[in-house]
């Protein structure tokens, strides 16, 4: 049991137990067992129920079966088999990038990309100014902290912010611009085609990360930065570990970036390649994506729904306009209280602090699946209307 909140101290992060199966449920049961109780999950990032779709279960557990558990070393040693490849390359066809890389995971991804085209091209300290949303997730600000580059936090969203910085700073370096396509914490979405014209102006790289909106938004489920024109140096990140339903993730590039990546990037270099079981999720989820649009126009309609009646509560979604919704209550142990009583009434969800998010903007946060469906949604709204 979570120790009861007796003082003024904020608890420690606990790792806690969370069963969950989902093989065999009905359509309409996201549950996880959590201090012995069965919850409607709340806080799932498998936003189109795909962890338990039976053709991508299929796919892997074939993989599986014929080419073994693991993969066995790194890509570039012996991990390489050709199902990288084919994913790579559908993923640049359809995203309209000449090259592709599959990498373990998001956090590696942003963790050591960011330092391999920033630090590696130059050699030097502070040559290369990156300039990255205030807002942006862990994984980036790592990746920023390890390239020995100067580092510009804008403010959240603010174009006129960045643009403010960019001319600030030095003419003749070289420069990238980070942001996440739909924020993990806020549901709120960066203004991709602001973002490429800035990109273009100053001839900056726009590295674009779409965790949460690949598989959900953008022509046939791509992410939101497939519509329109793609700046003259942009970078794609995707992760398959939130709407694919399985894990590893991508970066999708120029020849020149993909190269950098393969000479340089050790998250790549020296790690083991994804199992064959994972790889054989991601193929068939891929293929499943452009099919999907059903379930994400009912996502989407079900996540309008939500926070206009949350509003109509009086409650503060911040800027959300997607299936991320914050509930912000600016005090921490507020949250708490309220996740008890949402667990009492069968929910789980889970309250975020500082430092992942700014002081003062505590909350719940609620991440819409198309499990979660609108008769559910209603008797959530119940439990809130307490709270207003
Ligand atoms: C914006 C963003 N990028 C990267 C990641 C990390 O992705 P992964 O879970 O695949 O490591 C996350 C995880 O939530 C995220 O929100």
């Amino acid at each position: 049991m979570r120790k009861l909140i007796s003082n003024n101290k904020i608890p420690k992060r606990e790792l806690k137990v969370s069963n969950f199966s989902k093989v065999g449920i009905k359509s309409d049961e996201d549950k996880i067992e959590f201090d012995g109780k069965k919850l409607i999950n709340l806080s799932s990032n498998d936003y189109l129920g795909l962890s338990s779709n039976k053709i991508i279960l299929n796919e892997s557990t074939k993989y599986l079966k014929i080419y073994g558990s693991g993969s066995s070393s790194s890509r570039l040693i012996a991990g390489n088999f050709n199902k990288f490849e084919e994913i790579e390359t559908n993923l640049s066809e359809h995203l309209g990038f000449s090259k592709s890389i599959v990498m373990g995971n998001g956090f590696l991804v942003n963790a050591t990309v960011i330092p391999a085209i920033t630090r590696n091209t130059i050699g030097k300290k502070n040559k290369f100014f990156i300039f990255s949303d205030k807002l942006n997730h862990a994984s980036i600000n790592y990746g920023n902290s390890i390239t020995n580059q100067k580092v510009f936090r804008y403010n959240h969203l603010d174009l006129n912010h960045l643009e403010f910085l960019i001319k600030k700073s030095q003419k003749n370096t070289e420069k990238i611009i980070i942001t996440e396509s739909l924020y993990s914490m806020d549901g709120d979405f960066a203004d991709i085609n602001g973002l490429r014209f800035i990109a273009n102006k100053y001839n900056a790289i726009l590295y674009i990360d779409e965790a949460h909106s690949f598989g959900v938004y953008g022509k046939k489920g791509l992410g939101i930065s497939v519509n329109g024109s793609r700046a003259e140096r942009e970078v794609m990140v995707g992760t398959f570990s939130k709407a694919l339903g399985s894990y590893g993730a991508f970066i999708a590039c120029s020849k020149d970036i993909y190269d950098l990546i393969v000479e340089s990037c050790p998250g790549l270099i020296y790690s083991t390649a994804l199992p064959p079981s994972v790889v054989g999720s991601i193929k068939a989820g891929i293929k499943i994506l452009p099919k999907l649009s059903k379930r994400r126009e009912r996502l989407i309609a079900n996540s309008k729904f939500l926070i206009k009646k949350l509003k109509e509560l009086n409650l503060d979604v911040g800027n959300s306009s997607s299936h991320i919704i914050p509930i912000i209550f600016n005090n921490f142990f507020k949250c708490e209280k309220i996740r008890e009583e949402l667990k009492r009434k069968n929910f789980f969800v889970k309250s975020f602090r500082h430092p992942t998010v700014p002081k003062n903007e505590e909350r719940i946060r609620v991440s819409l699946t198309t499990f979660i469906k609108k008769n559910v949604i209603i008797d959530f709204l119940k439990v809130m209307e307490n709270f207003k």
